[in-house]
């Protein structure tokens, strides 16, 4: 499956949403997770992300690797998100930021 992984929090901008035929999207209140059941490996949702966030499971990055167990725990409590939604007003100041992992709200 794929994997949203740190730099979707706080910055959220659900493009990924738009594009997945799977509905593979669930939404908290500061990132969003994909369900490794949904999840049909298209792909699509990877350059949709303007945080580049989203990886394939194989491919994470090192210090990435915990997200694979925290999207499918997470999918599994939040709802459903099929539709764009406006990013956090502060989106594009929190692009980049390191370790913001500690600021996940669930
Ligand atoms: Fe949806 Fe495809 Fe991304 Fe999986 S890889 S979350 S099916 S867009
Ligand atoms: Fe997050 Fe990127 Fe989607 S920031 S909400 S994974 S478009």
């Amino acid at each position: 499956a794929f994997v949203v992984t740190e730099n979707c929090i706080k910055c959220k901008y659900t493009d990924c949403v738009a594009v997945c035929p799977a509905d593979a999207f669930y939404e908290g209140p500061n990132f969003l997770a994909i369900s490794p059941i949904d999840c049909i490996d298209c792909g699509l949702c990877v350059p949709e992300c303007p945080a580049e966030a989203i990886y394939q499971e194989d491919e994470l990055p090192e210090e990435q690797k915990e997200f694979t167990e925290l999207n499918a725990e997470l999918a599994l409590v939040w709802p459903r998100i099929v539709e764009v939604k406006p990013a956090p007003a502060d989106a594009d100041s929190w692009n980049g930021v390191a370790n913001k992992l500690k600021l996940i709200e669930t």
